[in-house]
């Protein structure tokens, strides 16, 4: 379960004190002493959430313009150590500190407890000094401990990410919120005598690819492997086997290099895929996940807290329904360009082919899901229809027809999300927005509507390890903790677990 680390406010003051009983009993601050520290001007108070509770806090102060930062007190909950928590409470408070002009760190610790002593330690600090009988009324000694704040490790961290979830092994490099590099191999051509991707054909070229892959983004980025801050791995959603191979060999890394991981959400990749194009990703916004595995509507409130599902395809996805339909008129695999290439010089209102989940019946229950076989299944009965009366088939025509349903539900579906919800901007990911009739109606309708529309470059748009290790930065940055080790690759895991 992620953490989320916020500002302490007013109104946690309880649930602090909660924490502050339960871990220190008899040297507790007084619900005064804790309630001024909060306020105070020069302190700077954070609590850990998870699943919507404090779990912990820490507090740190520092005098404007001072080079000098002092940690107050940190704790969480006991039920909750050993999960990075304390940890994630550190790094937000070095990087405030940071932030702040310090160029050192002070704190005291009882001499007894040995376990935020290795916490402490784990961010650098050293023991300068000793206090006597410092704690009362038990008499026990305090340690007075230092670190140097070394320039930016953390705030611009250097993320290597790996994405298997289907048929592309991808790693991407990147330091803070810049691309240093995007490796892709893609198992496709293995695939295209099947019309489909195979999952065991998939995870075994995954197993094939993983290392030159790896060598070759590294070596693209110019940076070793111990010099990494993290390593990001997609986790699901996607095929089981595929996901398996990047999750296992993002653990081995992990554990061979003692870097921390962080286990990540496919879809939540995608959208974060706008930071490398962009810097930042502005939000709210509504994205349309569409490609060979997915076709998704979100609402991202927030990159790392808030994703929301509000569809997706109860069937085939979008670019899948490209690919059956290539097949069904004798089109190579992927379907997605060949139809594209078949169109040209079609008229797109030569058949009316139906556009799926859009009657006012479906609206009311799947206002925002897709639905592609009833599609796939008209054209197919088209071509039958032209074939048993011995008419030649227009193919340019019937291609043209297809896409142009496609296009329409999936381009309406996004502006009916983005106007229902006050949300003038739509952001677009996935293999199918190579398609050059979805761009073009996204392009003209959004501006009817007044929507800001955000079309990432295409190799950032399609699988890749870059949008995974962009989306590990962003985790880092804010100062999350890295996922544990027991994770596993989870082939459903929902949208709203960004981080595993
Ligand atoms: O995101 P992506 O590269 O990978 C996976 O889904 O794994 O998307 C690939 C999908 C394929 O189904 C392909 O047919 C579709 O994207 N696609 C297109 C176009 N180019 C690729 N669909 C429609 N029009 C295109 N020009
Ligand atoms: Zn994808």
């Amino acid at each position: 379960m992620a953490t989320v680390i916020r500002d302490a406010q007013a109104a946690d003051l309880e649930a602090i004190m909660s924490i502050e009983q339960e871990c220190f009993t008899s040297d507790a601050w007084s619900i005064e002493t804790m309630n001024s520290e909060l306020l105070a001007p020069h302190t700077h108070y954070l609590v850990a959430i998870v699943d919507d509770s404090i779990v912990g806090y820490a507090g740190s102060s520092q005098l404007p313009g001072a080079s000098q930062a002092d940690i107050q007190t940190i704790a969480v909950k006991p039920n909750q150590r050993g999960s990075g928590i304390g940890k994630a409470l550190m790094v937000a408070l070095t990087q405030e500190a940071k932030r702040n002009g310090a160029k050192e760190i002070f704190l005291e610790v009882r001499a007894d407890n040995t376990v935020a002593q290795k916490l402490y330690k784990l961010f650098g600090f050293k023991q300068i000094g000793l206090r006597k009988h410092y704690y009362q009324p038990d008499g026990v000694d305090a340690f007075v401990m230092k670190t140097a704040l070394i320039d930016d490790v953390v705030l611009e961290p250097l993320v290597l990410g790996i994405e298997t979830s289907c048929d592309e092994t991808g790693i991407g490099i990147v330091r803070g919120n810049t691309l240093l590099s995007n490796v892709i191999s893609s198992s496709m051509d293995l695939h295209a005598r099947f019309g489909g991707v195979v999952p065991e054909v998939a995870a075994r070229a995954h197993l094939e690819a993983l290392s030159p892959v790896l060598e070759q983004a590294l070596r693209e980025a110019g940076v070793s492997l111990e010099q990494l801050d993290a390593i990001a791995v997609t986790n699901g959603p996607g095929l089981a086997g595929a996901l398996m191979v990047g999750v296992g060999a993002a653990k081995a890394l992990a554990v061979a290099t003692g870097k921390p991981i962080y286990a990540v959400n496919h879809l939540v990749g995608h959208v974060g895929a706008d930071i490398l194009d962009q810097g930042k990703l502005t939000v709210p916004t509504i994205a349309l996940l569409v490609s060979g595995g997915h076709t998704s509507l979100l609402l991202v409130r927030d990159l790392l807290n808030d994703v929301q599902l509000l569809g997706e395809t109860i069937d085939d996805a979008a670019g899948e329904a490209f690919d059956k339909v290539a097949r069904v008129l004798g089109l190579a695999y992927p379907g997605g360009p060949e139809i594209d290439r078949a169109a040209l010089g079609g008229n797109p209102a030569a058949v009316r082919f139906p556009r799926g989940l859009t009657l006012p019946k479906d609206m009311a229950e799947h206002r925002y899901d897709f639905s592609f076989s009833g599609l796939k299944t008209a054209v197919a009965r088209h071509v039958e229809l032209a074939e048993s009366r011995g008419e030649a088939l227009a193919i340019a025509d019937v291609a043209a027809s297809f896409r142009e349903a496609v296009v329409d539900v999936l381009v309406s579906k996004a502006i009916a999300a983005c106007l229902d919800h006050e949300i003038p901007r739509l952001l677009l990911g996935g293999g199918v927005i190579a398609n050059a009739r979805l761009r073009e109606v996204a392009i003209a309708k959004c501006a009817a509507s007044g929507i800001e529309l955000r079309i990432p470059p295409l190799s950032l748009c399609t699988d890749n390890g870059a949008m995974i290790a962009i989306l590990g930065s962003q985790l880092v940055q804010s100062g999350y903790a890295p996922s544990t080790l027991d994770f596993s690759a989870d082939s459903t895991l929902p949208v709203t677990t960004i981080q595993s």
